[in-house]
């Protein structure tokens, strides 16, 4: 009997774990909906500007955005449930979206659960720190360029908050 019960509970931890980490990606048109325009700090605007939102129109100039050892950094969340080569949902999830530093949002993304910065954590949000980045800044970028945390952070800010 205490076996039995001992295996249900093991079982029941597994699942819950395995559970909580079962975030999607959703795509930064959504994201978009509630961070964009100036009483939002232009954060959709800022990001569009930024390298990040080039990503994939750099691997197409050189041909080369079929290359699964190139689209691992240029796309966001690269079949991992975000972009798939001939996904029909592929082109919301090209480039390097808010999702590949913030987190699959598909759990936070409700206005009742990001308006509470705890709730969000729990819900998958991230508060992207070095090894974020460094999970595409690193020498297996055929361009490598060294990788100053702080100088990036600068280069790509949207923060609107006074902190
Ligand atoms: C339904 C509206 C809505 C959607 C959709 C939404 N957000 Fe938010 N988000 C908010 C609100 C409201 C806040 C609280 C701050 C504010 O009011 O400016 C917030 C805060 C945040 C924060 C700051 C958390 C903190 O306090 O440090 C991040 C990061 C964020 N959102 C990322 C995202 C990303 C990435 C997506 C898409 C996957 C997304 N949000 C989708 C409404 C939304
Ligand atoms: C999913 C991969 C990925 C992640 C995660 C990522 N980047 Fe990038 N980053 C790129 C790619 C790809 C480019 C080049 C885009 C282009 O030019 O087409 C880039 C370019 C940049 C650039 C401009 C080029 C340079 O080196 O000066 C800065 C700055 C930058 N990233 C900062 C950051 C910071 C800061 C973080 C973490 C908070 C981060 N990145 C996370 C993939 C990523
Ligand atoms: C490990 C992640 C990663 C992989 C894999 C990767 N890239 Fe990148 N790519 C980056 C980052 C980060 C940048 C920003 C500059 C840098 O390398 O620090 C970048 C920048 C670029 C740039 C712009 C260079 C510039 O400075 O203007 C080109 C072009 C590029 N990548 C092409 C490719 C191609 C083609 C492949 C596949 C053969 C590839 N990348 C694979 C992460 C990656
Ligand atoms: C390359 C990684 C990266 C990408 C892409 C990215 N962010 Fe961020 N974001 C960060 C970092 C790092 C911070 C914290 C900056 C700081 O505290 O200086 C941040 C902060 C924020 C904040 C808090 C701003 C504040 O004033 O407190 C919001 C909201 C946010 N991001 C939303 C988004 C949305 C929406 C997108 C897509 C349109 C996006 N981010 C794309 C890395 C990223």
């Amino acid at each position: 009997m205490k076996r039995i019960m001992f295996l249900t509970l093991s079982v029941m931890v597994v699942f819950s774990l395995v559970y909580a980490g079962d975030f999607s990606y959703i795509g930064v048109a959504k994201c978009k909906m509630c961070h964009k325009g100036t009483a939002k700090g232009e954060v959709f605007e800022k990001w569009e500007k930024s390298p990040h939102a080039k990503a994939f129109a750099t691997l197409k100039a050189k041909g080369e955005e079929k290359n699964p050892k190139c689209l691992e950094c240029h796309v966001t969340g690269f079949n991992a449930g975000g972009y798939k080569v001939g996904d029909p949902t592929a082109a919301s999830f090209e480039a390097v979206q808010c999702e590949s530093c913030h987190g699959p949002g598909s759990a936070y993304k409700s206005m009742s659960v990001m308006k509470d910065k705890k709730q969000s954590m729990a819900n998958g949000l991230i508060e992207p720190d070095e090894a974020v980045c460094k999970k595409c800044h690193n020498p297996k970028s055929p361009t490598y360029k060294a990788f100053n945390f702080k100088e990036a952070v600068k280069k790509i800010d949207h923060t609107y908050t006074k902190k």
